[in-house]
């Protein structure tokens, strides 16, 4: 091939590619077009470059150069156009991903625990920071330490108290989480410092009452532990629970397993003490039943009376959140109904 020939040819190619690479539409494209052209067996301008041994010697030199040319040329083209085309498309893939920040963004429903398990928690925040340890009974128990072992036995009128679920004559669902003093006093010697939270189960079924309950177990035992201690505890475990001021009052009642036992009355804290619906127009709301624990208990134990005492409790759970809360049927603590419990987020 001479000079002129070679010159027509480049010239040819020159305006093909120019052509050709206004079709072009992504840097994809770009990249396939350019190795075609400059492949040395089938393309236009790498077909050239191979050829260049062929070249008569004295040609060698200018072919070169007019070769190289080209191919500079065509390169520095094709990159233009792939910085070109790259910078579309990656305007492109922004503009596709753009988020809109001044939409309203959607509601995320937050959840809460179960008001149950908010009381629990406090009480047991309450407990613990006074240095109580968490003993954890079973649900199911024997008939000796729900009632027996708590100085109810068998023929004992104060077994009508509790309408009991029983597996078999020595099974039982407890019925009160006392059967946990048992189990601790047994295992553990004094000082005994302890609550116990967990389902207790009774046949029990109205407005106030279900027959699956949480109460919460309280134990002190040591030496020269007395009423006074039982009640300093209580005044400090209202004033947390329900609110600065809140006062207790212990009226006498009747548990086996304490003696003496008290009810433990509140002032309302929601008149304040001058009588309202909540308190009936007493003042007063009942929360809880304690007592000092009795001897045959302790001794029943293992424990020597004459060298400990102690004093225990038990809440229901259920009640210090219908109380805390404003529910005033239990059914609501059990149902799950979400326009009830969201409304507590204690
Ligand atoms: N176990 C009693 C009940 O379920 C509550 C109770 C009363 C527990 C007095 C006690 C206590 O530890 O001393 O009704």
């Amino acid at each position: 091939m001479d000079m002129n020939e070679l010159t027509a040819k480049l010239s040819a190619i020159k305006d093909e590619v120019i052509a050709d690479i206004k079709d072009l539409a992504s840097s994809r494209g770009v990249y396939e077009y350019k190795k075609g052209i400059m492949d040395p067996k089938t393309g236009k301008i790498g077909t050239l470059m191979r050829e260049m041994g062929k070249i008569p010697n004295e040609l060698k030199a200018e072919y070169g150069k007019a070769v190289n040319e080209i191919k500079n040329w065509a390169s520095e083209r094709f990159d233009e156009l792939d910085a070109k085309l790259k910078e579309a498309e990656m305007r492109a893939k922004y503009d596709s991903e753009k988020i809109d920040v001044t939409l309203p963004a959607k509601k995320q429903a937050k959840g809460n625990l179960h008001p149950n398990t908010q009381v629990r928690n406090q009480i047991v925040d309450i407990f613990g920071s006074m240095g109580f340890e968490i003993y954890e009974g079973t649900e199911i128990e024997t008939d000796h330490y729900n009632f027996t072992a708590l100085n109810t036995p068998a023929d004992h009128p104060a077994r009508d108290m509790q309408d009991t679920f029983y597996l078999s004559p020595e099974f039982l669902l407890r019925t009160q989480t006392s059967a946990g003093q048992i189990h601790v006093m047994e295992n553990k010697k004094p000082p005994i410092k302890i609550i116990s939270p967990g389902k207790v189960f009774r046949s029990d079924d109205d407005a106030t009452h279900s027959p699956m309950f949480t109460q919460m177990e309280g134990l002190v035992v040591d030496k020269g532990i007395t009423l006074c201690d039982l009640n300093g505890m209580l005044d400090e475990f209202v004033t947390k629970i329900f609110g600065a001021g809140t006062r207790t009052r212990l009226r006498p009642s009747y548990f086996p397993f304490t003696e003496p036992s008290v009810e433990v009355d509140v002032s309302c804290f929601e008149c304040g003490g001058k009588g309202c619906r909540l308190c009936k127009g007493t003042g007063w709301i009942e929360v809880l039943g304690a007592g000092v624990v009795n001897k045959k208990v302790l001794e029943g134990c293992g424990i020597d009376s004459d060298v400990y005492s102690g004093f225990a409790f038990g809440i229901g759970i259920e009640r210090i959140a219908m109380l805390k809360y404003g529910i005033n049927n239990i059914k609501l603590l059990f149902e799950s109904d979400l326009r009830v419990l969201s409304q507590i987020d204690d």
